[in-house]
Order: structure tokens, then sequence, then C-alpha cells
């Protein structure tokens, strides 16, 4: 019998790889979406990639007045396990909307919690951020970080949730936690098919390079270019979007594998910082596009230098990223070129 997973937010830019690198793993996948940042239409090409069905719950995770439906709907399958992706995550959008940002988050994690209570089902692996770390942490960032700041409400909202994850657990020692802190996603699917789709203007580099090099926007403003890093631009650890789908997939069999129930908080990073200009130079490179660019002041709360110690996912994971920074930029440039306005298009 396969298990059966259900992805909470699995039309979106991440669910929808973790769907496709689900169904590729024998999995049957049940997604909760209401679709406020996502389309239908990349469940249908989830299907196309992964060769099998996606059973849609389309609800609002966060409303509490959704919740037996959901229930009710979840009841009808055997769950072993729950991916959860749902909410918001912009983080100037949730600087001028805090109440927004912590009903939603907060609310869809505490709903999802009972429904799989309410199933019976005890293992949730959740889309957490580097972002928890914030400020006053040495580089490369390990899971036992010093401090836990984050610098806005939408960090705050991961770290939230990781905590109350992990109350759960000391409150019942049945539950399998996995607290997944994502680096910098970016690329798409190498077929091109599913990838970001952005609305209005990116607030992401990744996104906003490859409209630039599409010819959607005029140029890119690099912020900062006076940090104290090697060429003065930022640096972050990029993660291919398919190697951080894989990554879901090999917490989830280890939180299967384990003999009891435990917690686990994970990095999900390359280990390797790349520099703004760098990853200007390697779009233009595989694009062969110009990318013109303007060096402007710093951008609040931004800070120099992030990049992720990998050691612990590879421990118990057994998992590590493959995917280089070209492959990225290839496979980012071929869902831009192939769906130049997205799924609209
Ligand atoms: C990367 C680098 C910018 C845009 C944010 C959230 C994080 C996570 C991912 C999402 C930085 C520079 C960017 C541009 C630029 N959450 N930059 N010009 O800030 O590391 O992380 O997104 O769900 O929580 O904080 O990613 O892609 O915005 O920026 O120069 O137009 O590119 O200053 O150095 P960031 P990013």
């Amino acid at each position: 019998m396969s298990l059966h997973i259900l992805v909470t937010g699995g039309a979106g830019y991440i669910g929808s790889h973790v769907c496709v690198a689900l169904l590729e793993g024998g999995y049957q996948v049940t997604v909760i979406d209401n679709f406020s940042n996502s389309h239908p239409e990349a469940l249908e090409r989830v299907a196309k990639l992964g060769g099998g069905a996606v059973t849609l719950i389309e609800a609002d995770l966060a409303d509490e007045g959704s919740i037996d439906f959901i229930r009710q709907q979840v009841a009808e399958r055997p769950v072993h396990g729950a991916i959860h992706l749902a909410g918001l995550k912009a983080v100037g959008e949730s600087v001028a909307k805090p109440a927004l940002y912590y009903h939603t988050n907060i609310n869809a994690t505490l709903n999802l919690i009972e429904i799989m209570g309410a199933v019976g089902s005890n293992t949730i692996v959740f889309s957490s951020s580097a972002t928890v770390y914030g400020e006053g942490n040495k580089n490369p960032l390990t899971e036992a970080a010093v401090s836990y700041a984050p610098t806005n409400p939408y960090g705050r909202t991961k770290y939230y949730n990781e905590n109350i994850l992990r109350d759960l657990y000391i409150s019942n020692n049945d539950w399998r936690i996995a607290n997944l802190r994502y680096f910098n996603p970016v690329g798409a699917h190498p077929s091109g098919l599913i990838g970001e789709d952005p609305q209005g203007t990116p607030n992401n580099l990744f996104p906003y390079i490859a409209q630039v090099a599409v010819g959607r926007r005029e140029k890119l403003s690099v912020f900062g270019g006076d940090y104290p890093t090697r060429d003065g631009s930022g640096v972050r650890d990029y993660i291919h979007v398919q190697d951080l789908a894989s990554g879901h997939v090999a917490a989830l069999q280890f939180l299967h594998n384990q003999q009891e129930g435990c917690t686990a908080d994970v990095n999900l990073g390359t280990g390797k910082g790349v520099s703004v200009f760098e990853a200007i130079s390697a779009f233009e490179r595989v694009s062969s596009r110009a990318i013109p660019f303007e060096v402007t002041a710093r951008r609040p709360g931004d800070l120099a230098e992030v990049y992720a110690d990998v050691t612990l996912a590879r421990q118990l994971f057994d998992w590590e990223a493959k995917y280089d920074l070209e492959q990225m930029c290839a496979d980012h440039w071929r869902w831009q070129m192939q769906n130049p306005s997205g799924y609209n298009g």
C-alpha cells in the first residue's frame, strides 16, 4: 500500500515541486489549497509530471469555518502524514499587515494540528525558513543557533510555528515533527512546466532577474554594493527547488523510519554562498541576455551574508543538494521563457 500524504499549499511554488517528487516516490497526494497565491493549472501540470492524480481539497486552512469540511474530507482517506506549506510569505507585506500574517500562518498550523489529531495521523513536515535565525549568528548557520531573532512578522510566524510544533511533541511524544529551514529557493522543474509565478512586482532576486532578462522589467536594483562581502553585494545560499522537494521526501522518510516520535529542526541549503553579482553573471551566461542593473541603497532588514551548515540534513536524512548555480539559472530561465506571464500566459 502506498503512503498517502497531505500537502497544504500544494499548488504553490514549492508545494507543486514537492507534489511531483512525492508522486515520483510512489506516494499518493492530497492537496489543500485555496489558490490565494497559486493557480489550479499548477496541479494539472503536477499530475502530468508526476504521472498520477492529485486529490484537491479546495479550502482555506486558516479559516475556522472550513475546519469541519476539511476534517471530513481528510477523514475519508487514510493519511500517513502532512507536508505543511500553506501560508503567506511576503516579507514586506507582513510588515504592513502583521495581524493578517499572524492570523493566517498561525491558524493554518493550529488547524492542521487539530485535523491531524482527529484523523489519527502524527507526522508533520513544516515549511520553515532560515529567516528564523535573524541577526547575531555566525555563518555557516547551524541549527543550534545562539539566538533566534527574525527581523519581521513573516519570519516570526515561522519561528512561532516551529515552537508550536515542538511544544506539541513535548505534550505527546508520539508526534513526528520536522521543521525544515529553507535558505533561498530558486529555479524550476527542468521541464519548464512548473515554477514560481509571483504576483505583481517580484520581491526576490531570481524572479526579478528573470523578468529583466525576458524584457518585462527594465533593470535590476542591486540592494547595496558596500556590504563587507567579497564583492560588496549580499551573499545568500540559493537552493534549487528540485533539491528542496527531494529534501521534503527525505525528511518524511526519516520521520517514518523512526521507532518513536521525534522532533528535528533541519537546514535545507547548499552550504555555499553566492553574491548578487555572481547570480547576475551566471544568469547572463545561461540566458545569453544582458541583465542591466544599478546599485542602489541597501534594503532595510537585509543581512550581508547568510549560508547554511548542511551537516545535519546529511546525517539525519542522508540528503544533500545536487544542483549548482548554473542549473538553478538554466531551469529558472526555461520556466520564464516558456511561461512569460506565469500560469496565466
Ligand atoms: C536575495 C539577495 C538582496 C532583490 C527573502 C526572505 C526569506 C525567504 C526568501 C520567503 C539579497 C538582493 C534582491 C532585488 C537585490 N522567504 N536583491 N535586488 O532577502 O535573502 O530572503 O526571501 O518566503 O525569508 O527574507 O531573498 O531573493 O529577496 O534577496 O539586490 O531586486 O538579493 O538584497 O542580498 P532574501 P531575496
